[in-house]
C-alpha cells in the first residue's frame, strides 16, 4: 500500500472549482499535484496553482495545469505540501526537499494549509529528522562554526560529492543534527536572529489540518 499516493489523492479530493491552490515539494506532493491534474481534466476544474519549487513549478506545467507567480494572485485558497516531522502539538520540521523558504512563503500567505503525511512522520519530539537551516553563502562558514561551537552538529546539504545544495532561491543549506529538540519555538528565534540565516525548517502554527496515511491502507484527517 503506497501511503504517500494514497494521502496524496486524498488530498486532491478537497480542492475546490474556481481557487488558488499551493502545490507543495516532495514525492508525497507530486501524488497531490498528479492527482489534481487528473481531477482538471475529468472535472474541468477552473484552478489556478502556485507552486512551491522549481522542480513541482515543471511537473504542474507538464500535467497542463495553470500556474501563476504567486506575486500574480491575491491569495491562496488552500496548500497541499508534504511534511518531514509533526509533533503531537501540531508543529513541523519541513525542507527535506530543499524547498523550505518558498514553500513557508505560500504557507503562510494561504487560507488554509494541509499536510499530508504516512504515519512515520507523526513523532514524539521534533529533531530526529535534521533541521534545515536556509543561509546566504556569503560568510557562511562562519556560522556554520557557531552552529558547531553551540554543540548543533551542522553539515552542509550537498549537491553531490564535490558541490552544496542550492536553493531555488540560491542560498545554501546547512542541516543541524540534533536528534531531540527540547524547544522548538526558542530556538527558531534564536536561528531568526542569527545575521546570514534566511529561514529555518520550524513550520510553527502553520498547519491547519494534517492527513496521515497507515500501512493498512487507512486515511485519517486530523484538524488543528
Ligand atoms: C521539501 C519538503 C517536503 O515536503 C518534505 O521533505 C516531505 O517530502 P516527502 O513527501 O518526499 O517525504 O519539505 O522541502
Amino acid at each position: 500500500m503506497n501511503q504517500k499516493k494514497l494521502v496524496g489523492e486524498k488530498a486532491a479530493s478537497f480542492i475546490e472549482d474556481n481557487t488558488v491552490v499551493g502545490l507543495g515539494t516532495g514525492s508525497t506532493a507530486t501524488y497531490m499535484v498528479e492527482a489534481l491534474a487528473q481531477r482538471v481534466k475529468e472535472e474541468k476544474l477552473s484552478v489556478t496553482c502556485v507552486s512551491t519549487s522549481n522542480v513541482t513549478k515543471e511537473l504542474a506545467i507538464d500535467l497542463g495545469l495553470n500556474v501563476k507567480e504567486l506575486s500574480e494572485v491575491d491569495e491562496i485558497d488552500l496548500t497541499i505540501d508534504g511534511s518531514d516531522e509533526i509533533s503531537p502539538d501540531y508543529q513541523g520540521i519541513k525542507g527535506g526537499g530543499g524547498a523550505l523558504l518558498y514553500e513557508k512563503i505560500v504557507a503562510v500567505n494561504s487560507k488554509k494549509v494541509i499536510w499530508i503525511v504516512d504515519d512515520s512522520k507523526m513523532v514524539d519530539h521534533l529533531g530526529a529528522f535534521p533541521l534545515p537551516v536556509e543561509v546566504i553563502p556569503f560568510g557562511s562558514e562562519h556560522l556554520f562554526e557557531k552552529f558547531k561551537e553551540k554543540g548543533y552538529k551542522p553539515a552542509y546539504r550537498m549537491q553531490d560529492a564535490a558541490n552544496k545544495f542550492v536553493t531555488d532561491a540560491g542560498n545554501i543549506i546547512i542541516d543541524l543534527h540534533l536528534e531531540k529538540i527540547d524547544d522548538p519555538k526558542q530556538l527558531a528565534q534564536e536561528l531568526e536572529s542569527e545575521v546570514g540565516v534566511v529561514e529555518h525548517g520550524f513550520f510553527i502554527d502553520i498547519v491547519d489540518q494534517v492527513i496521515v496515511g497507515n500501512k493498512n491502507g487507512e486515511v485519517e484527517v486530523l484538524t488543528v
